[in-house]
C-alpha cells in the first residue's frame, strides 16, 4: 500500500512539484494525496491543480496568533484524507508543539543549508556572509524547534566567490529537487528509524543520505 503523503505549501511550490513528479512513478512507495496551501495566492496550488492533485486552502492568517484553532482544521483535514506522511515545502506557518508531537516521525521539512548550520530566514545570505566553501539542503524530521530535528538527508553544493545569495539559491534548489523525492523514498518504504535525535537508515549508511557536489562549481 502507498503511503498517503499530503504536501503544504505557502509559496511557488517547486519542491512539491518534484515530489508529486517522482511519485508518478509506478514504483515510488508514496502517493500525493493532497496539497494544502495556508495561502491563496500560493503559486504552487496551480502546479498541483494542473497535475491532478487535490488541493485546498486552509488560511492561516484569520487565525492570528491561534495556531491551535489553525491546527484543528488542519489535522481534520488530513484526517479525512487518510494521510500518512507531511512533506513541509515552503510552508511559511510554525506548529505548536502538540501538533508536532502528534506527527513526529511522519512530517518531515526541507531548509536550504547543511542543517545544524544557517537555520531560520535567509540561510544563502547566511552561508555567503559565513564565508562557507560548501553549502546545501537537508531534509529533516520536524520537531518543535525550527529547522531542526533529525537529519534524513543532504545534498551539498559548491559555494562560488561571486555567488550571491540568488545564484547560491537556484544552485542549492537544485539538489533540494533531487533530495526531497530520495528522502520519501526511504521514509515510505519504512528503511528509516529514528533513534532519539538520530536518523537510522536500514542497512547502514550506504551513502543513499547524502549527495556531494559532482559537477564544478560553474558548470551548476
Ligand atoms: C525552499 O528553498 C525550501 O528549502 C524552503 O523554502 C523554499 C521553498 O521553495 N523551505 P519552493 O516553494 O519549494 O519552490
Amino acid at each position: 500500500m502507498k503511503r498517503r503523503v499530503a504536501i503544504l505549501i505557502s509559496g511557488r511550490g517547486s519542491n512539491m512539484a518534484a515530489l508529486i513528479q517522482a511519485a508518478m512513478a509506478a514504483d515510488f512507495p508514496a502517493e500525493i494525496a493532497l496539497v494544502i496551501s495556508n495561502r491563496a495566492d500560493a503559486a504552487g496550488l496551480g502546479k498541483a491543480r494542473a497535475s491532478g492533485i487535490t488541493t485546498l486552502v486552509i488560511e492561516s492568517k484569520p487565525f492570528g496568533g491561534d495556531r491551535a484553532a489553525f491546527e484543528a482544521l488542519l489535522q481534520s483535514a488530513l484526517d479525512e484524507h487518510r494521510i500518512d506522511l507531511i512533506c513541509l515545502a515552503g510552508f511559511m506557518r510554525l506548529f505548536t508543539a502538540e501538533f508536532v508531537q502528534r506527527w513526529y516521525g511522519k512530517m518531515l521539512n526541507i531548509h536550504p543549508s547543511l542543517l545544524p548550520s544557517f537555520p531560520g530566514l535567509d540561510p544563502q545570505a547566511q552561508a555567503l556572509k559565513a564565508g562557507v566553501r560548501i553549502s546545501g539542503a537537508t531534509v529533516h524530521f520536524v520537531i518543535a524547534q525550527t529547522d531542526a530535528g533529525p537529519i534524513l538527508m543532504q545534498g551539498a553544493v559548491p559555494v562560488c566567490s561571486d555567488d550571491t545569495p540568488q545564484t547560491l539559491a537556484a544552485r542549492i534548489l537544485q539538489i533540494e529537487h533531487r533530495i526531497y523525492p530520495d528522502a520519501l523514498r526511504l521514509l515510505a518504504s519504512d528503511k528509516v528509524h529514528l533513534d532519539g535525535d538520530m536518523c537510522r537508515l536500514e542497512g547502514g549508511d550506504s551513502g543513499d543520505a547524502l549527495i556531494s557536489p559532482a559537477v564544478s562549481p560553474k558548470g551548476t
